[in-house]
C-alpha cells in the first residue's frame, strides 16, 4: 500500500470508529435520561413509526412465506368465528362491531381487520396469530393454541372483507345457526 493511501485508509477506520463510538453514546444517553417519550397518547416520530411499520411487515411476509397455507373450508370458517369473537374482536372489531373502548386506547391502534385484511395473504394472517407482533400489544396466540385451531382463525378473518353486518352477527349465537351459510 502506498503511504498515502495508508493514511487515507486509517482515517476512514478513525472516522468509523468515532460515528459508532458516538451512536452508542447517543443510544445510551436516549436509554439512561428518560429524554425518550414511552406515553401511548403519544406516536413515535414519522421516521420511528415509518421504520417499525416497513420493518414488521416486511419481516412478516419473509417468514410466512415458508408457510404452507391448507385448504380454508366453510368449517374451519365456522370454527374461527367463534375464536374470533372471543380473542381478537376486543381489538380489530368486526363487520357492524367497533372494537373495545381500552383498545381505543393502544398505540399502535390495532386496525379494524375487515379493512385491512385484503393487503395480508392467508399466511400471513396465520404468521400473525401464531406468533404476534413484538412491542405493539399484537399478542402470540401459538404458545396457547394449536396450528389447526389457528388456521380456523385464519379462514374465518380472510372471510371478513365482504362480510355484512347480519352475517357477522349470526356467528354470534355460538351454536350452529350461523355456520356455513
Ligand atoms: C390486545 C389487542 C389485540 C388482540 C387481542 C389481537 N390483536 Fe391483532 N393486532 C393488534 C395490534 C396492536 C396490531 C398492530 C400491530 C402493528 O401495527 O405493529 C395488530 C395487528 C394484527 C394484524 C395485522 C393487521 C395490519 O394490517 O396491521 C392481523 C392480521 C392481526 N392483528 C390478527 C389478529 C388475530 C387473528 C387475533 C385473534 C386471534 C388478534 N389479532 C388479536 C392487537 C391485537
Amino acid at each position: 500500500m502506498q503511504p498515502k493511501t495508508r493514511q487515507l485508509a486509517k482515517g476512514a477506520a478513525v472516522g468509523l470508529l468515532a460515528i459508532i463510538l458516538i451512536s452508542l453514546v447517543v443510544v445510551v444517553w436516549v436509554a439512561y435520561s428518560g429524554a425518550y417519550n414511552v406515553a401511548a397518547t403519544q406516536d413515535h416520530q414519522p421516521i420511528v413509526r415509518w421504520t417499525l411499520e416497513t420493518t414488521m411487515k416486511n419481516s412478516v411476509s419473509d417468514r410466512a412465506g415458508a408457510v404452507q397455507t391448507p385448504v380454508l373450508n366453510d368449517a374451519m370458517v365456522a370454527g374461527g368465528a367463534v375464536r374470533y369473537q372471543a380473542m381478537c374482536e376486543h381489538c380489530h372489531g368486526g363487520p357492524g362491531v367497533e372494537k373495545s373502548e381500552w383498545a381505543q386506547g393502544m398505540l399502535p391502534q390495532p386496525p379494524h381487520l375487515p379493512d385491512v385484511v385484503s393487503e395480508w395473504k392467508s399466511n400471513e394472517v396465520f404468521w400473525l396469530a401464531k406468533h404476534g407482533v413484538r412491542m405493539s400489544g399484537m399478542p402470540a396466540f401459538g404458545p396457547t393454541h394449536s396450528d389447526d385451531e389457528l388456521w380456523e382463525i385464519t379462514a374465518f378473518v380472510m372471510r371478513l372483507p365482504g362480510m355484512t353486518t347480519s352475517e357477522y352477527a349470526r356467528f354470534d349465537t355460538g351454536d350452529s345457526a350461523g355456520q356455513g351459510h
